[in-house]
């Protein structure tokens, strides 16, 4: 049985992490905080710190976390873009991930934003609650035959172009690494600037990398078809919003569908409807109509949740038994899986 702190913690954690932790029978402590260089101290005389996206885990943070005797690092997502991973490899701290839970949950979500989009259900909402049952200005248009572009044909956008070849689109992708499993539903691989030129929907699955660090910005838009519409479900600084704020001032972005947000660290995940919202760009973004924001919630499904809580879970009874399973980085000898 090892102990391990549960920072950044929601009823929904400790449901779920509660839950699955009958079988595996850990030591668990949960605490409200997230993780950062004020709260690291929490982490005394525990094995291993689980963490989510929006916590610290940089170097200064890391170092004390060794310091305090953690062993290992367990992040209950699959993005890894927050974590320092050189300075754990030096400090010889352990990092496990959960790589997939249900790439399902987030590509639905992505088609819920493209759908509501499209046909401007947020729209339509408001205005039958106020008895406006006009029709004007919520026109739509057929997504059978329109060219969406994929960036990022992983795990999430494999399963993106599976369910928009059911809905008859020509599909497309970018990917350093092409798999076949997309050729075979036929989607033709293509440049970036050729999804730029040639699609009028873009939607982005790739990891934040600093090779993906805003690759959409105003030079990538300046390729766009006018009135296009971008999905991001992955992380929101593959995007420059000031250059798409831009877009949308211009008109050549037509509807803005975003889940992540590149300052979402100060808003998502808590209730801050009684406060005034200081992030100025982020303020403007939700002042266009076609634009629909939610916050960081695509992989919230129930089954996403249970998997990501049993995966912790049997990785930190693997590193129990020696072993570094979903490992980033292995402070042991043995890695058992990359
Ligand atoms: P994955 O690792 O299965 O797929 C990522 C794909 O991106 C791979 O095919 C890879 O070759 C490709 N790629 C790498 N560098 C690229 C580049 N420079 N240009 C184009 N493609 C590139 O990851 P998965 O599971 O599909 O997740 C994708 C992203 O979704 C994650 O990185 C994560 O940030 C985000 N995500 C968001 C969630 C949410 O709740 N909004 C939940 C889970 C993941």
């Amino acid at each position: 049985m090892l102990k391990m702190a549960v920072f950044n913690t929601k009823p929904y954690t400790k449901q779920f992490f509660g839950r699955a932790n009958e079988r595996f029978g850990h030591e668990l402590v949960f605490f409200k905080e997230r993780l950062t260089d004020q709260t690291v101290g929490r982490a005394a005389g525990f094995d291993a710190v689980c963490i989510f996206v929006n916590d610290t885990a940089d170097a200064p943070v890391l170092t004390r976390l060794k310091e305090l005797g953690v062993r290992l690092l367990a992040l209950r997502c699959a993005g890894f873009n927050h974590v320092d991973l050189e300075a754990a490899e030096t400090l010889g701290l352990s990092v496990v991930r959960v790589p997939a839970y249900s790439p399902h949950a987030v590509a639905e979500h992505t088609l819920g934003l493209i759908l509501a989009l499209n046909r401007r259900i947020h729209r339509a909402h408001q205005r039958i609650r106020e008895g406006n049952f006009s029709l004007d200005g919520l026109m739509g248009f057929d997504l059978h035959g329109t060219p969406v572009g994929i960036i990022g044909t992983g795990k999430i956008g494999t399963e993106v172009a599976r369910i928009l070849h059911g809905f008859g689109c020509e599909l497309y992708a970018y990917d350093v690494e092409p798999n076949d499993q997309c050729r075979q539903l036929g989607v033709q691989y293509v440049s970036l600037d050729d999804i730029y030129k040639t699609c009028l929907i873009i939607t982005l699955h790739c990891p934040l990398m600093p090779q993906t660090h805003h690759m959409i910005d105003a030079k990538a838009i300046d390729k766009m078809q006018d009135c296009v519409m971008l999905i991001n479900t992955s992380r929101g600084a593959l995007v420059d919003t000031q250059a798409v704020i831009g877009g949308l001032k211009t008109q050549r972005i037509g509807y803005l569908g975003l889940d992540v947000y590149e300052e979402e660290g100060d808003l998502f995940f808590d209730d801050l409807s009684d406060e005034i919202i200081q992030d100025d760009v982020f303020a403007r973004l939700l002042m266009f109509p076609n634009v629909v924001v939610t916050g960081h919630q695509a992989f919230f499904t129930h089954n996403a949740v249970s998997a990501i809580a049993e995966t912790t879970l049997d990785n930190l009874s693997k590193f129990e038994q020696g072993q570094c399973q979903n490992a980033l980085s292995c402070g042991l000898h043995v890695v058992s899986e990359a």
